[in-house]
């Protein structure tokens, strides 16, 4: 094997499309898929390649450093591409403590062991750090975010990513570990967790329940395709510069009510049911608390210096995603059960 790759994360949403890019494209590499599986975490999402002879999965909790020790010391990783988090905004504001746990300690735990098996040889090295734009807060109606703005989180999630990201940092500038970070907007794809807007919103289309938009509607996101994000982190894994940070978005921004209207179209459209039965099921509800106004990417720098864009339309994106969840209600129905009522109806009381 030519490399030995360690990606955190990698049962989630966003992580299964870098494993299954990796392990797909680098048949030489070996990949090591290290999750705790927590509600978030799902091998199902991984079926189609978990026979395939690079890729293996370790059931770990990046909180248990002896374990994470072991598997560092067995394995000699080369990089490791850490996506493992605690994800969801709505939960951090219910349970802020995991997010510490999960998004900062657990960074540093996993910057230890990397630190500790390197120990200063950082020829062929990489630690790249997989965050989010919304470090940054919140944008007025103009201007963008780059790899320059001033972090400014407001949501417990985003200041533990943000505290994530300073510590990733630091241990470039501390103890010269070779970091790369790269903070992206919205994903959207197959395989993400129905807690977020668009998958929510699909099933609940699909179980013809209410659709909850927070406030006004007007809250604004920039929306990348899950595997244009994959395609992103592999560029910057392996070309990106040592130290760097890359903004990754989608140039693609939509207010919430915006999208959830085009949804609700394509939902009818694909469900064959008469034009607009969806938009009755949007339902006002009361704003989530600190709720940032827009986000919005430029995404300049790694499209000038690594030659990285988005492949898809959103519309091209979108419609691809529906057809998944309408194609694959088995792993909604799996996921739909147990934990995710408890947090469904704490969140949106029903
Ligand atoms: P996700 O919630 O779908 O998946 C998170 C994964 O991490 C799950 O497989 C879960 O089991 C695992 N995990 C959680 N806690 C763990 C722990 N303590 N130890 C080991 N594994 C653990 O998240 P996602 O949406 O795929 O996001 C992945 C990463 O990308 C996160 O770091 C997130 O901050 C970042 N990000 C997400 C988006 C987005 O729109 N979803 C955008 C930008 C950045
Ligand atoms: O910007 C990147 C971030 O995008 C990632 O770092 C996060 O991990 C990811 O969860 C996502 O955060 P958001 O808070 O932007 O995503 P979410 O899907 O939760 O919400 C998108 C928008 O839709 C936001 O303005 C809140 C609104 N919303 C969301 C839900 C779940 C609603 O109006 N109703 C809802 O029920």
């Amino acid at each position: 094997m030519n490399k030995t790759i360690i990606i955190t994360g990698g049962a989630g949403f966003i992580g299964s499309h870098v494993v299954r890019l990796f392990v797909t494209k680098y048949p030489d590499y070996k990949i090591i898929n290290l999750d705790a599986l927590t509600y978030a975490g799902n091998l199902e999402n991984l079926k189609d390649i978990e026979k395939s002879g690079n890729y293996y999965f370790e059931k770990v909790n990046i909180l248990d450093v002896e374990k994470l020790d072991k598997i560092f010391q067995n394995n000699k990783p080369d990089g490791i591409i850490h996506l493992a988090a605690e994800s969801h905004v709505d939960r951090s504001i219910l349970s802020p403590i995991d997010f510490v746990y999960t998004n900062v300690v657990g960074t540093v735990n996993l910057l230890n062991a990397a630190k500790k098996l390197w120990n200063g040889s950082y020829e062929g090295k990489r630690f790249y750090h997989v965050s989010t734009d919304e470090v940054f807060g919140a944008l007025g109606e103009t201007g963008f975010f780059t790899e320059e703005t001033k972090y400014d989180p407001h949501s417990p999630y985003s200041a533990s990513k943000a505290s994530s990201d300073h510590f990733v940092r630091a241990y470039h500038d501390t103890y010269g570990l070779p970091v790369v970070i790269s903070n992206c907007s919205n994903n959207y794809g197959p395989n993400h967790f129905p807690e977020k807007l668009i998958p929510l919103f699909i099933n609940n289309c699909i179980m013809k329940k209410p659709l909850p938009v927070y406030g006004d509607g007007l809250y604004t996101r920039d929306w990348l395709f899950v595997k244009d994000h994959a395609t992103a982190i592999d560029i910057a894994f392996h070309q990106g510069k040592t130290g760097e940070t890359y903004a990754i978005g989608g140039f693609n921004e939509w207010k919430n009510i915006d999208l959830v209207k085009l949804l609700c179209k394509l939902m009818d459209e694909k469900l064959g049911n008469a034009p607009g039965t969806s938009d009755k099921l949007i339902t006002y509800i009361k704003d989530r608390p600190g709720h940032d106004r827009r986000y919005a990417i430029d995404a300049t720098k790694i499209n000038k210096e690594l030659g990285w864009k988005p492949s898809v339309t959103f519309e091209e994106g979108l419609s691809i995603t529906i057809d998944w969840y309408l194609q694959n209600s088995d792993w909604l129905k799996h996921l739909t059960s147990g934990e995710y009522q408890n947090y469904y109806s704490e969140q949106y009381g029903s």
